[in-house]
């Protein structure tokens, strides 16, 4: 049982298999938080600070409750809480931003609430979900939050419904479904930032004293800030010290602030920033919140990392329908827009000679797209690329003995396509404004059903029954000028999560409609890499940036948040790097961190290396249950001195993937300490890739890797206990 609740002392506590969540009622109304930690006997929590300076509080309590100073289990704007809010909600009668909602009742049930329009974590009938209901007794407002239980991966998910039952409108201007109160300012955050070809950078600091927020205001959760971060003791490792992990089920614009105040402590709060979203309540409407994700470890960052694999694994990704991946070739860097329907034949032919299982035809297949610059949503094959349409190309190339995928990009037009000539009033805008251009593309009005129900009739008409394997779902801009004529100015604030509903619409329709099509989704790259998008395709375009250089790092940032099943991983060939077996063999070993493909024409390749490519997909697929569903293990960081390790080890200790790559050359031959903690000791492994054994505590103390003279070297170890 994960939750229990307690009439007698007020107590809610919430336990996973390592972790307790305790909240408790105090004085009739309020709900404080007591303690987010280590399952543990005897620990011990309080929700109280014994501080009064400068706080309002409630005259028939007294000092011992300053709603300045307590633990709040889920904070509001306005009455005497000066920190930061969960929930700004403005009565629209009055004009106040004042609200305080009390305590009305708790339960429990088995299994989830599902989130009408939006994402969230798959729940069985053995998870355990908490509902508490609050009320504002001036707006008449009822707010339910949620806590659903991941207890087997110590994850508890937050999210909200806000029903106006008062007489008047409501404006929700700030919507964070997580709140956390940690008790210490003593902390280290670890966030993702970057850009486009540089996504998810690892960074490590101490928390300042203040306000610090990571977010997007980009319509798209970006490559400039991924919403996972992690906050963790100063002292912490990957293998020791209380470290928080902490994400969205959401794919836009979000918020997440880390505040520290006063008292010393942090609170920690996630969800929808007032900078891209309000939303207009009106009597009798709900609203109902994205989800949030939390989770703890006190043994280390990468125990946290493990429990957030575990749980997208087990309660995100669409798994049951892909356990395993096809190695594919894709058309983009091999032709970019040249796409002709005899070479991608071919191309088929050799993809399936070498042992690759899919072929996906990139942009350019579609309307007038011979650049950038036109036919974006004209979405019908282009007859002059196409003489007999798709079907018999699509056939003729499954006769070839691979799978058939295709890119599209439905959230986006260009101004030259038959779309847009007859539908302009079909893209954001801003009143009396020239619409900005990026990629020469503008972003198709996802908050207008028509514009949803069009893309479906056109999807369905051009591409409906073809034996398509495979989508790639490109997003190639972010939202700027975030208006939609469908809507009055009163919900002009409501625009961008619309946009997000009517995208999740589109692509949970996708996968109705082509059920045994996989979806890989993609933003220029990395750009939309998050759990929203997670929940419907089943691996993500990692970055355009294909140098294994710069893909060891996006690559170890994408680790702490996501498992490597997510990361897909292509070998590309820069300027003839194909020719040469040292970075080829560096390229390959690099992309072996999640689902491979390959990028480049193989048409234009010699036998030798055709062969080393056939030789390399059969040794991935002696390794890819391990890379797809193993525990993932960081050794070395990559930041440090360009040396990125890490392994995988099956759940059983009995195979185990070790990986050493390094990036710069290193004359003084430095060795490299590389300690398998999940080394059984009294067993023997034997590498199945150099044939050498080694004992369990040999390994569990650390092999030698001794770096190489020069840079872009790799070393890998296939550890198989005998
Ligand atoms: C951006 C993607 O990330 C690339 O892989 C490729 O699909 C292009 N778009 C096509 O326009």
């Amino acid at each position: 049982m994960s939750i229990k609740i307690s009439r007698k002392t007020g107590e809610i506590t919430i336990k996973t298999a390592n972790t307790m969540y305790v909240m408790a009622r105090k004085y009739e109304d309020y709900l404080v938080h007591m303690y987010y930690g280590k399952n543990s006997r005897g620990v011990k929590y309080d929700y109280n600070y014994p501080i009064t300076s400068f706080s309002p509080y409630h005259e028939e309590i007294g000092l011992e409750y300053l709603p300045d100073i307590v633990k709040s289990e889920f904070s509001f704007f306005g009455y005497g809480d000066f920190r930061a809010e969960a929930l700004k909600l403005r009565d629209l009668s009055t004009g106040s931003d004042t609200t305080m909602f009390t305590f009305v009742k708790a339960r429990k049930f088995a299994g989830r609430r599902n989130i009408p329009g939006l994402p969230y974590a798959e729940a069985d009938d053995n998870t355990e979900t908490l509902e508490i209901t609050m009320r504002d007794a001036v707006t008449g407002c009822e707010l339910k939050l949620y806590y659903t239980v991941f207890a087997d991966c110590d994850v508890i998910s937050r999210y909200f419904t806000l029903e106006n039952k008062g007489k008047n409108s409501v404006r929700i201007e700030k919507c964070m479904m997580l709140c956390l109160d940690i008790p210490t300012k003593e902390l280290d955050m670890i966030n993702f930032p970057g850009a486009h070809c540089f996504e998810r950078m690892y960074k490590r600091g101490r928390i300042m004293d203040g306000n610090q927020r990571i977010y997007s205001r980009r319509g798209s959760s970006s490559h400039h800030q991924n919403p996972f971060f992690m906050l963790c003791d100063p002292k912490a490792t990957e293998e020791r010290g209380a470290a928080y992990g902490f994400n969205l089920v959401y794919s836009g614009s979000y918020l997440s602030e880390v505040e520290t105040e006063q008292c010393g402590t942090t609170r920690v709060l996630s969800g929808l920033g007032s900078d891209n979203f309000n939303y207009l309540l009106l009597p009798g409407e709900t609203f109902e919140s994205p989800e949030a994700v939390v989770t703890y470890s006190d043994r280390g960052i990468g125990q946290v990392s493990r429990n957030m694999h575990k749980f997208v694994r087990n309660h995100i990704l669409p798994k049951d329908k892909f356990p395993l991946r096809p190695v594919v070739l894709n058309s983009w860097e091999a032709f970019y827009f040249d796409i002709d329907e005899n070479v991608m034949e071919d191309f088929a032919a050799e993809a399936e000679r070498i042992g690759m299982d899919m072929l996906v035809m990139d942009d350019g297949w579609f309307g007038k797209r011979l650049s950038d610059n036109a036919g974006l949503g004209d979405w019908y094959p282009n007859p002059d690329r196409f003489k007999n349409g798709l079907r018999p190309f699509i056939e003729r190339v499954k006769a070839k003995g691979v799978k058939f995928g295709i890119w599209i990009e439905p959230e986006m037009v260009n101004p030259d396509s038959d779309l847009y000539r007859a539908h302009p009033d079909w893209i954001l805008r801003a009143p009396g404004r020239e619409p900005l251009q990026s990629r020469w593309q503008y972003m198709l009005d996802m908050a207008n059903p028509h514009v949803i129900q069009y893309l479906k009739d056109s999807f369905k008409e051009n591409l409906g029954g073809l034996p398509i394997d495979y989508f790639k779902w490109d997003m190639n801009r972010h939202l700027s000028e975030v208006y939609s004529p469908t809507l009055p100015p009163e919900r002009q604030g409501e625009v961008g999560f619309r946009y997000m509903k009517g995208v999740y619409d589109l692509i949970a329709w996708f996968g109705e409609e082509f059920p045994d099509a996989m979806i890989e989704t993609c933003s220029g790259g990395g750009g939309r890499y998050d759990l929203g998008m997670m929940k419907y395709s089943t691996q993500i375009w990692t970055s355009d940036n294909t140098y294994p250089y710069w893909r060891a790092f996006i690559q170890h940032g994408s680790t702490f948040g996501y498992p490597c099943a997510t990361m897909s991983c292509h070998v590309a060939n820069h300027n003839g790097s194909v020719n040469d077996p040292r970075q080829l063999e560096f390229g390959f070993r690099t992309a072996l961190n999640g689902p491979l493909g390959y990028e480049f024409n193989v048409l234009a390749i010699g036998d030798e290396v055709k062969d080393t490519l056939s030789r390399q997909i059969k040794e991935y697929r002696e390794y890819e249950k391990l890379i797809l569903g193993g525990d993932f293990y960081r050794l070395l960081d990559p930041h440090k001195n360009g040396r990125y390790s890490y392994y995988f080890a099956s759940e059983d200790n009995s195979e185990i993937l070790l990986t050493y790559l390094q990036i710069p050359d290193d004359p003084k031959k430095t060795p490299n300490k590389l300690k398998i903690s999940r080394a059984e000791v009294g067993a023997t492994y034997r590498d199945t890739i150099s044939g050498e054994t080694f004992s369990g505590a040999e390994l569990k103390k650390g092999i030698t890797v001794i770096s190489d003279e020069h840079g872009n070297y790799a070393k890998m170890f296939h550890f198989v206990k005998e």
